[in-house]
C-alpha cells in the first residue's frame, strides 16, 4: 500500500498532512510513504526528516501520486479553473483524506466524484468519544485558541500579568473570551497562564462550569432559553432576537471594562453571530485589542476583515486567517496524528492493504464520494430517516445529559450537523 503526502498549494497554507512520527508509524504498518518535495517547508519539517522516518521524497505531486492508494492533504486539492488543477493528477479509486468543507463546497465534491476519487471529509468526523483522536476541528481549534491569545499579547501595548516594580505597579490585563468551545477554553487557559483576569461568555449552559473550573468568571444571560441552547451533538443553537438583545446589553456592559476580547463564537452552517458592535468598540479603551477567530465565518466583531488588522475607535481588530497555520509545526503534527488515527484501523494487519469498513460510523460519517458517486447522506437526497438512524447510532456515545434531550433536539442536531461545513 502506498501513501502520498502532497505539498499544500492554497495561499497562507503552511501546514502539512504528515509528520516524521506518522510517516514512521505508517511504515511500521507496512505502508510505503511518498512525500512531495518541500511539503513540510512551511511547518519547518525538512525533507531529510521525512526521509529518515522512512519516506521517499518525490520531485513532483504527480510522482508522489503515481501508484498511491491513499493521498493525505490538509486542504482539498485545487480543481480546474483554480490556480492549478491538482485533482487532474489523481487516478480513479485513489482515497483522499483532508479537510474538504464538503457541505459547502459542491463544486469540489462534484469534481471529486467525477474523478472517481474516494473522498473522506475529515471535518465531518462524528463527535463521539472514539473519534476524538481523529477530530481535526478539535485539534486545530485548540491551537487557534492558544495562538489567538499570543496574537493579542503581541498587538497589545501593555503587559498581561500584574507587575510590581520599583518604578510602579502595572495592573493585570482584562481578557474577555466570547464562545467557549474548544478554541475558547484554550484561550481562557492561555490568558490565565499569562496572568490576565479572564471572563468568558457562551450560550451553552454546560460551559459555565468549564469556565469556572479554569479560574475565569462566567458572564451570560441565564434564562430559560439559555437552559435549552445546546443541541444533542454539543453545538450551539441560534438564539432568539429577544435573547440576543438581552445578551447584547450584558456584553456591552462587560466589554467596556475589557482590554482584550477574543471572539470564537460559531453556529454550525450559519454565519457567525455578531456579538461586538460599533458602540461596544467605542466604549473600549484606546489600545484595546479584539481578536476575531470567527472572521472567516463572517466575524463576531463589527469591522473585522479577513487577513487584516484594522483600527476602529482606537481598538485594534485582528482578523488573521488560518490561525492554526500560524503555529504550523504543532498544527501539522496534530493534524497528521488525526489522519494516522483515522487510517490505522483501516490497514489490514495481514495483507498490509486498505480495508474500508463501510459499516463503521467513523467511515460512513466522513465518506463523501465513492465509485464515481456522492454518497454522504447529508449530501444525497436520502430521506430524513437516514439521518435519524445516524443519530440513533450516535446515542451510545452521547453524554447522559445529551441522551435526556428530546427527539426534537436530535433532529435539530442532524440538521445542524448537516449544515456544519467548516
Ligand atoms: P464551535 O466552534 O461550533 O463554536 C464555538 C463556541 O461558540 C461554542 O461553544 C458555541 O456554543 C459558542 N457560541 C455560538 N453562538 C454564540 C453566541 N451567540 N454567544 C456566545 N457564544 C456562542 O464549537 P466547538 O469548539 O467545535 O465545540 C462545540 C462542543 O463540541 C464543545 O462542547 C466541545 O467540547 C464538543 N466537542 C466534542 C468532541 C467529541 O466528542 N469528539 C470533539 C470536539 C468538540
Amino acid at each position: 500500500m502506498k501513501i502520498a503526502v502532497l505539498k499544500e498549494r492554497w495561499p497562507n497554507e503552511t501546514r502539512v498532512a504528515a509528520s516524521p512520527e506518522t510517516v514512521k508509524k505508517f511504515c511500521g504498518l507496512g505502508a510505503e510513504v511518498s512525500v512531495e518535495k518541500a511539503a513540510g517547508k512551511g511547518a519547518s519539517i525538512p525533507d531529510a526528516a521525512f526521509k529518515e522516518a522512512g519516506a521517499s521524497i518525490a520531485a513532483t505531486a504527480k510522482a508522489a501520486l503515481k501508484g498511491a492508494d491513499v493521498v493525505l492533504k490538509v486542504r482539498r486539492p485545487m480543481i480546474d479553473g483554480e490556480s492549478e488543477d491538482e485533482l487532474a493528477n489523481f487516478t480513479k479509486g485513489q482515497v483522499l483524506c483532508c479537510q474538504i468543507n464538503a457541505l459547502t463546497d459542491a463544486a469540489f465534491v462534484d469534481a471529486m466524484a467525477k474523478a472517481g476519487v474516494t473522498g473522506f471529509a475529515m471535518e465531518l468526523m462524528p463527535r463521539i468519544s472514539r473519534a476524538q483522536s481523529m477530530d481535526i476541528l478539535s485539534s486545530q481549534s485548540n491551537l487557534a485558541g492558544y495562538k489567538s491569545v499570543l496574537d493579542a499579547a503581541t498587538e497589545f501595548g501593555r503587559a498581561f500579568p500584574m507587575m510590581m516594580t520599583a518604578a510602579g505597579t502595572i495592573p493585570p490585563a482584562r481578557v474577555f473570551v466570547m464562545g467557549v468551545g474548544v478554541a475558547g477554553l484554550q484561550a481562557i487557559a492561555t490568558a490565565r497562564r499569562l496572568g490576565a483576569i479572564v471572563s468568558a461568555t457562551d450560550v451553552r449552559p454546560a460551559t459555565k462550569e468549564q469556565v469556572e473550573s479554569l479560574g475565569a468568571t462566567f458572564v451570560a444571560v441565564e434564562d430559560d432559553e439559555f437552559a435549552q441552547a445546546q443541541t444533542a451533538g454539543g453545538y450551539a443553537k441560534e438564539m432568539s432576537d429577544g435573547y440576543k438583545a438581552k445578551q447584547a446589553d450584558l456584553i456591552a456592559e462587560t466589554i467596556a471594562k475589557q482590554d482584550i476580547v477574543i471572539c470564537t463564537a460559531l453556529i454550525p452552517g450559519r454565519p457567525a453571530p455578531r456579538l461586538v458592535d460599533e458602540d461596544m468598540l467605542k466604549s473600549m479603551k484606546p489600545g484595546s485589542v479584539v481578536i476575531d477567530l470567527a472572521v472567516e465565518a463572517g466575524g463576531n466583531c463589527a469591522g473585522s476583515t479577513p487577513g487584516k488588522i484594522v483600527t476602529k475607535h482606537g481598538v485594534k481588530i485582528v482578523g488573521h486567517i488560518n490561525v492554526p497555520g500560524r503555529i504550523a509545526e504543532d498544527a501539522s503534527k496534530l493534524f497528521a496524528k488525526n489522519l494516522l488515527n483515522f487510517l490505522t484501523p483501516m490497514i489490514d494487519e495481514e495483507t498490509k492493504s486498505l480495508k474500508i469498513d463501510l459499516e463503521d460510523e467513523v467511515v460512513s460519517g466522513t465518506l463523501v464520494t465513492r465509485d464515481g458517486k456522492i454518497v454522504h447522506p447529508f449530501l444525497t437526497e436520502q430521506d430524513k430517516s437516514t439521518e435519524d438512524a445516524g443519530d440513533a447510532a450516535d446515542d451510545d456515545d452521547k453524554t447522559e445529559d445529551a441522551k435526556a434531550e428530546s427527539a426534537t433536539d436530535d433532529n435539530a442536531d442532524a440538521t445542524d450537523a448537516k449544515a456544519k461545513g467548516d
